[in-house]
């Protein structure tokens, strides 16, 4: 949630800021602000609600010179989005500009005492308690700002990445983190500095990520100095970015989410590779194979996870029950972290995060780290806060999910889940040779299965249209097809605005299916596998009741074909693999649903990609 980038060099920061705020809206976009040191040394903040173009519109006969600046797209935790909420925040004296992701928890305690000294404040929000601050602490300490921010941020309560400019001092940007993400850039006599690396990519491939409770001082023609809050100098470590620009760019596509669901069946072979040898009939994750012993002896596992993540977490408690017989519970990572949860020494936590910075998984995994558990994580997000905390792991290589609702990510968090599944029970002899050999194959189908289904999309854009009256959806499923259905649900409410819930087919008459009237679409993922016979008598039971059925099912389907009034047949494949394509028609039809309705789908309102505030 919100994006920072800064830039210190001989170009024009303007030009560089801009563009970069553009790669990092789909962090926050309800208003964006920047600061400049112009030649002539003087600092300047512009600041406007609404899109980066907002705040282009906004500064078009501006002075926006200079070769210095920080910039920051906001997603608003306090203060509603409005042009004095925006980023940066000056301190009283407007000699210090600073630009904030995260959340200062104690910030009103240290409002009223600031208040106690005689400083104003004009936003609602808590970045510019921390900037005043600051500058507080560098008045009554008569110190540098360095030694003032390092003072500040041992006070403060929260999460933070952040930036500072200094009026006066055109050479040099101060940043820092704690629990929220920030990388530096290192380019030819220049410096960059973002939440995630998109914006960096562009011009440099060596990178910095910093660890929290690390500042990194940024100098012109210097380099970077990193030192901890409490002065201890740190070496840095520069790692080689393997992103490429093309995969940050829409590639013909008029959405980066249509692009993404159309990239599935690639990038589940991206996902695959390496780890699927049909050949010698083997699968083989290497964070399962060098932690064999652990995955033997786990008495449990306990998955955590939030939104789309956590949908993947429960296809994976089907999935290792039946395949690894061990029990999984799965977790919300924000009721996780406060409940009083047991855990022991011979538990397995994993969390799942395509972006691997979400506050509650990460407080969830440090949570469960200090318990003792061994800590596994399934992320997308290549040197990200989860998997550098956890003890083993295995990323999902999708590469940059820009879209903010999850698509290519969830194919994929399946996948890993399904290889780590059949490779923990090839070694616990919980599966017999044959059925998982019939596992690994059709697995290595679903690419194909997925490209046969996408062919749907033209069906399923026109079928679109009968729905964009409905007020309501529901979504139903059993088994491995029930978080198929809370997934359906989620990304049709999070991009069209519609209401829908997901419930297990069974449970609706107790209580859902009053809900049921003309009016209700009702999808129901019914494949032909598993409760197959006992999700029809469910769909029978709104059919009563003169619900909308739209059904998917299995290709060459009948019986429940003829008691729907929608169906759409995706390819067959096992049961457990169908969550890889049963969740592309869902996708396509919240898509469609909200283009026709006319919504920016790509950035949903009051929504954020990366949720890096609790
Ligand atoms: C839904 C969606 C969110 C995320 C959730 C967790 O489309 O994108 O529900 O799944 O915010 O994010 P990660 O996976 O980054 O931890």
């Amino acid at each position: 949630m919100c994006g920072i980038i800064g830039y210190i060099g001989n170009r024009d920061a303007y030009s560089i800021l801009m563009k970069g705020l553009q790669r990092l809206e789909y962090r926050g976009y309800d208003s964006a602000g920047i600061a400049l040191i112009n030649p002539n040394n003087e600092l300047y903040v512009y600041k406007a609600k609404g899109k980066v173009s907002d705040l282009e519109q906004y500064v078009k006969d501006k002075d926006v010179s200079g070769t210095l600046g920080i910039a920051h797209t906001r997603w608003a935790t306090h203060g509603e989005p409005n042009d004095v909420n925006a980023h940066p925040h000056y301190s009283q004296s407007e000699n210090l500009a600073l630009i904030h992701n995260g959340i200062i928890e104690n910030y009103a305690i240290l409002k009223a005492e600031l208040m106690k000294h005689d400083y104003k404040f004009v936003s609602s929000t808590d970045t510019e308690v921390l900037v005043q601050f600051i500058e507080y602490l560098k008045t009554i300490h008569n110190t540098d700002l360095v030694t003032a921010v390092q003072m500040a941020l041992s006070q403060v309560v929260g999460a933070y990445a952040i930036a500072i400019l200094e009026k006066g001092n055109p050479d040099r940007i101060i940043a820092a983190r704690k629990s929220s993400p920030l990388v530096v850039g290192i380019g030819n006599d220049e410096y960059f500095l973002a939440s995630d690396a998109t914006p960096i990519v562009e011009y440099t491939n060596q990178v910095i990520y910093l660890d929290d409770n690390e500042i990194a001082v940024i100098r012109r023609h210097e380099g970077v100095k990193i030192v901890s809050i409490s002065n201890v100098e740190k070496s840095p470590q520069i790692q080689r970015l393997s992103l490429q620009l093309s995969e940050l760019e829409k590639g013909g596509y008029p959405h980066f989410m249509l692009k993404e669901i159309f990239e599935q069946p690639a990038t589940l072979r991206t996902c695959m590779s390496g780890r699927i040898n049909l050949e010698a009939n083997n699968v083989a994750l290497s964070g399962i194979i060098d932690n064999k012993e652990k995955f033997l002896k786990a008495r449990r596992i306990i998955i955590s996870a939030c939104g789309t993540s956590w949908h993947a977490g429960q296809v994976a408690m089907y999935l290792i029950e039946e395949l690894c017989r061990i029990p999984v519970t799965v977790e919300y990572s924000s009721e996780f972290r406060y409940r009083k949860s047991i855990l022991y020494k011979d538990d397995i936590v994993i969390v799942i995060s395509q972006s691997g910075e979400t506050a509650d998984t990460l407080a969830a995994a440090q949570m469960a780290k200090q318990q003792g558990a061994f800590l596994y994580g399934i992320c997308n997000v290549v040197g990200s806060s989860i998997p550098r905390l956890t003890d083993a792991g295995s990323y999902t290589h999708v590469g940059p999910e820009i879209g903010v609702a999850s698509t290519k990510a969830f194919s994929a968090q399946i996948t890993v889940l399904i290889l780590m599944a059949l490779n923990i029970a090839r070694e616990k002899a919980t599966i017999s040779e044959e059925r998982f050999l019939t596992l690994v194959k059709a697995l290595n189908d679903i690419p194909n299965k997925m490209k046969k289904t996408l062919q749907l999309n033209d069906y399923i854009k026109d079928f679109a249209k009968i729905f964009t009256y409905a007020r309501n959806f529901i979504y139903m499923g059993r088994g491995y097809n029930f978080p198929v259905a809370l997934e359906g649900a989620l990304k049709l409410k999070e991009i069209s605005y519609i209401h829908a819930e997901g419930y297990p087919a069974a449970e609706m008459k107790h209580g859902p299916i009053a809900l049921i009237d003309n009016e209700m679409p009702v999808v129901v993922i019914a494949t032909n596998k598993g409760t197959y016979e006992k999700i029809a008598s469910n769909i029978q039971e709104i059919k009563a009741r003169k619900g909308k059925v739209i059904a998917i099912v299995t290709e060459g389907d009948q019986m429940v074909k003829s008691i729907s009034d929608y169906c759409i047949e995706i390819p067959e494949t096992e049961e457990c693999l169908v969550p890889l394509v049963a969740s592309i028609p869902l996708q396509l039809l919240a898509y469609h649903i909200a283009v026709i309705k006319g919504h920016n789908v790509d950035q949903p309102r009051n929504l954020a990609k990366s949720v890096t505030v609790e």
